[in-house]
């Protein structure tokens, strides 16, 4: 069931006619305000000195946009993460910069998506070097057939000795040999559950073996070899038992707070993000910001069915 209606909300993300339709909707804009911190850099960087001031709690930032193939669009979402980057860095926060590889030219020409990681990974890197903090250039990771191309453009980065990570869903069967690998690189690897549909033979259909699927990576990623080959694992999900489970391993295994993080999503159940934070553990919010909000929002929504009310809300008011 809940996946039934997560697959629904996904389809209503990826409509043109819907987003156009929401975005220019005044009944809207408690929505966007729900889950984005505003329409600039300088609101997004704004929000993220306050958690930092108000709770601990770190920031990831996304200018939001997803498969996106006008140039005039890419180009402007490049310097949108160049200009995130910098604000971030002038208020001395950990520049840390999401992105989707369909947001950054990829549904154009791969090379030119590897260009632009390359520049915004090089730019981290310069900045990082006059501020503290954890900094990275954060690949999300969109539907299955961008799992292998995405893993490259990290790796090739990383290779070249750029500030780089990945994210891996754990609804994807092929994680666990993924996340094998990324453990021997020593890799800083995020793990979700997977915020997209794939059939039977590719995606865990069941939330049971989601979970299951999640407790088993969090036993690789909090492993004695993990940290031994210094890897970064980022445990980014609401799931309390998950959060329970990996500070469990963590210790069992000799991690000690500050060597791994948990993320969550502004505005999704931040009073637990707070409450972790207030425990000594490293917590970071996704911030994101921009105009193209719809997406972003109406996968929330999907993420849990009691979000139905808010949909409702939206589209009849
Ligand atoms: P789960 O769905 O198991 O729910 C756990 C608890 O949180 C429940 O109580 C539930 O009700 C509550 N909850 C969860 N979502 C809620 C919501 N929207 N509103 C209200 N309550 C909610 N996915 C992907 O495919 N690629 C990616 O790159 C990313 N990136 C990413 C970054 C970060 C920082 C996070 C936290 C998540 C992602 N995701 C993602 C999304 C991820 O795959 C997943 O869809 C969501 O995190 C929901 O799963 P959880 O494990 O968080 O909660």
């Amino acid at each position: 069931m809940r996946r039934i209606w997560q697959a629904s909300m996904i389809g209503l993300a990826r409509s043109s006619a819907m987003k156009s339709f929401m975005q220019n909707s005044r009944a809207t804009s408690f929505l966007r305000n729900k889950y984005v911190a505003g329409e600039t850099v300088t609101a997004g960087a704004e929000r993220a000195v306050a958690l930092l001031e108000k709770n601990g709690i770190r920031s990831s930032l996304f200018f939001m946009g997803e498969y996106v193939d006008d140039p005039a669009l890419i180009a402007e979402t490049v310097q949108q993460k160049h200009d995130a980057a910098e604000a971030i860095a002038q208020r001395q926060l950990d520049i840390h910069i999401s992105v989707d590889p369909t947001q950054i030219g990829y549904v154009i020409s791969p090379q030119q998506t590897q260009g632009h990681a390359l520049k915004l990974a090089k730019e981290i890197k310069r900045l990082a070097e006059e501020s503290q903090g954890i900094h990275c250039l954060m690949f999300d990771m969109e539907d299955a057939s961008l799992n292998d191309p995405t893993i490259a453009l990290h790796n090739t980065l990383q290779d070249q000795g750029l500030p780089v990570a990945l994210t891996l869903q754990a609804y994807m069967r092929r994680t666990m040999e993924d996340m094998e690998k990324q453990v021997q690189r020593g890799s800083r690897v995020r793990l979700v559950k997977g915020a997209f549909a794939a059939g039977p033979k590719l995606a865990f259909q069941g939330t049971n073996e989601i979970k299951h699927n999640s407790r088993q990576l969090i036993e690789l990623m909090f492993s004695k070899t993990a940290k031994s080959k210094g890897f970064y694992p980022i445990i980014a999900t609401h799931d309390t038992n998950l959060h329970d489970f990996a500070i469990l391993v963590a210790r069992k295994n000799g991690w000690s707070k500050g060597e791994y993080e948990f993320e969550m999503l502004l505005g999704v159940r931040e009073d637990i993000a707070r409450n972790l934070a207030l425990q000594g553990e490293r917590v970071r919010l996704y911030v994101p910001f921009g105009r193209d909000w719809w997406p972003h929002a109406v996968r929330r929504i999907g993420e849990n069915p009691r979000n139905a009310v808010l949909l409702t809300r939206s589209l009849f008011s």
